[in-house]
């Protein structure tokens, strides 16, 4: 199997580009793809969303280049600015997107029980593939906390309390970090995806973030080739609003450390304050 990635922008995935690159396939008789996978409300890892345009165009190239779009709504009822924009799913007519959701960002991390809405081809395949195979426990525990329990009550309570961490986070980023630094400005979800400079390393530099009492995922762990080697994902999700600035103001601190050196190794002092 082989994995092609496409860049995305504050709209979401670069559909455009996806469809020059089928359209150059189908001309060059190159191998079509049998699946798009795309995460298009706070995509994890960017937290950007992708507009109803693209939703529509993506779901055309569908139809006519006929493969699978899996649209991973993980953080879809996490929104905290803005209007919801259609699922993809709800936009399909060819009956060629699966939306597929989970349960362990609304009820409790790690339930790892999760919901899909297909065209009764992929759940009769997905049906026989798990035969026997779920977890029914968890499944009937989850259906039960839907169906009587306070599922609603709940996310609007999670949707209040990260939205406030969120945007502190954000608020954060603009006190402390070096004018060399972009950001993703999510509607909701659990990430911010930060930019350093071109001669930064985001995975040389963790170790000194760590030390400083920070840690992140680099962004070459989200791209199945070797770009992302500036990027770096923060999650605002599990932190207080007291860790999150001091953990913004460390992290700042390494950052314009390491951009005064080589970009891959800082110095110590980075933490101390008149370093700022
Ligand atoms: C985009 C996305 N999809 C799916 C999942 C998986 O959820 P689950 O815990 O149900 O495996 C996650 C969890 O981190 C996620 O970020």
């Amino acid at each position: 199997m082989k994995i092609e990635g496409f860049e995305l922008d504050s709209n979401g995935l670069d559909v455009e580009a996806l469809a020059e690159d089928l359209e150059a396939r189908r001309r060059e008789g190159r191998k079509l793809p049998k699946m798009v996978y795309t995460i298009p409300d706070f995509q994890n890892p960017t937290g950007v969303t992708l507009s109803l345009e693209r939703r529509e165009r993506l779901c055309e190239l569908a139809a006519e280049y006929e493969f699978v779009v899996l649209e991973d709504d993980a953080y879809g009822e996490l929104r905290y600015h803005g209007e919801d924009v259609l699922s993809i799913k709800a936009l399909d007519e060819s009956g060629l997107v699966v939306r597929a959701g989970t349960f362990s960002k609304t009820i409790a991390p790690g339930i790892r029980t999760g919901w899909i809405i297909a065209h009764e081809t992929f759940t009769e395949q997905m049906r026989r593939i798990n035969a026997g195979g779920t977890n029914a426990f968890t499944q009937g525990l989850v259906g039960y906390y839907c169906a009587e329990g306070p599922l609603e009550e709940n996310v609007v309570e999670l949707r209040e309390a990260y939205s406030d961490l969120c945007d502190h986070m954000l608020a954060c980023l603009t006190e402390y970090m070096p004018p060399e630094v972009d950001w993703s400005d999510p509607d909701g979800g659990f990430f911010v995806w930060i930019t350093l400079p071109e001669r930064v390393d985001a995975e040389a530099i963790l170790p000194d973030a760590v030390e400083q009492g920070v840690t992140y995922l680099p962004g070459q762990l989200f791209y199945p080739d070797d770009r992302g080697h500036n990027c770096l994902r923060l999650s605002f999700s599990h932190v207080s609003r007291d860790e999150t600035e001091r953990g913004i103001e460390a992290l700042a601190a390494t950052i314009r450390s390491a951009a005064s050196n080589d970009g891959t190794v800082s110095d110590r002092s980075v933490s101390s304050a008149s370093d700022r």
